[in-house]
């Protein structure tokens, strides 16, 4: 029987899917807490090969901790999904916008800035509203919408007192004027396998299905398909979930998820997305 490995930080229901079907399709899955191990790296790292296996799926929500765990994991020639390279670059949103505008991905008009009169700088050269986020995080976290400059320079204060070096990378984005939702395109390899709309809950403007947001079904069209394997692509590819806005000029990418949370789009579509997983993972097994 085949053996696959996923690196685990918290069984939420994706994981208990994944389980399910890879026993679905005859293979042994073999969990790994990454809080309950440690790893050496220093001498030999080939011995990983035997408490871990050839291929493994790495899913840990901390992005820090799966990176680390990947980066060993593929020194010690295990075949990681994602990959080392594409996990770093879509857990950092000024990393895949690098990366997107590279491949001619069209995203939102997006600003950097280091300190608080850079971003106040940037604000005043984006207009208002615009969007505010963390450069690492996810599930709408510290997401904010500004409306004005009052509004951004509470906002800078309060982000300069966290002590978090990750907070002073300001990342502003212009508010992409959109419907209540946004799309999400599931890229597995070289194929787009799904699409959902999720619809912002009434409380909210971020559309997150941690949030609250609603999936529904979305119709893969060409234009959809091409852009997600575009996007795919150039974050270097692997099993993404690309997250795209419809804005008055056209569809934007605003996020390569690496670490994708599939249940949405499984319940708006009925596709076996954890199955697809699994069985990409046994066809890298064969490369
Ligand atoms: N520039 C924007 N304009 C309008 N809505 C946005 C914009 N950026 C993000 N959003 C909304 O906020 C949600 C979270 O933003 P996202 O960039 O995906 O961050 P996260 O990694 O936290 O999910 C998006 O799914 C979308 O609904
Ligand atoms: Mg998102």
């Amino acid at each position: 029987m085949k053996t696959i490995c996923l690196v685990s930080d918290r069984i939420r229901w994706d994981e208990k899917a994944l389980i399910h079907a890879a026993s679905d399709n005859g293979v042994k899955l073999k969990l790994i807490d990454p809080k309950t191990v440690f790893l050496s790296v220093s001498g030999d790292l080939s011995r990983l090969k035997d408490s871990f296996s050839e291929i493994v799926i790495n899913r840990c929500v901390s992005y820090f901790r799966g990176l680390h765990i990947t980066a060993i994991l593929e020194k010690a020639e295990l075949k990681v999904i994602n990959p080392f390279y594409v996990s770093l670059i879509c857990g950092n949103k000024v990393f895949t916008n690098l990366a997107l505008i590279s491949a001619k991905v069209p995203v939102p008009k997006t600003l950097v800035a280091f300190t608080k009169e850079g971003v106040l700088k940037a604000l005043d050269e984006m207009g208002f509203p615009a969007v505010i986020k963390p450069v690492v995080g996810s599930w709408g976290r510290l997401i904010a919408l500004i409306k004005d400059r009052d509004s951004a320079q509470a906002i800078i204060e309060s982000r300069e007192q966290i002590h978090n070096a990750l907070l002073q990378i300001y990342y502003i984005q212009e508010y992409v004027e959109r419907p209540p939702r946004d799309i999400r395109v599931l890229v597995i390899g070289d194929e787009a396998v799904a699409a959902s709309y999720r619809y912002s809950p009434k409380d909210d403007w971020r559309t997150n299905v941690a949030r609250g947001g609603i999936s529904k079904p979305c119709r893969l069209t060409d234009e959809l398909e091409d852009l997600a394997l575009q996007a795919a692509e150039a974050v270097g590819g692997g099993v993404l979930a690309v997250d795209c806005m419809e804005s008055p000029r056209g569809i934007l990418v605003h996020e390569v998820n690496s670490t994708v949370e599939f249940r949405g789009l499984c319940s708006a579509t009925g596709i076996d997305i954890p199955g697809k997983i699994i069985q990409y993972a046994v066809r890298m097994m064969k490369r």
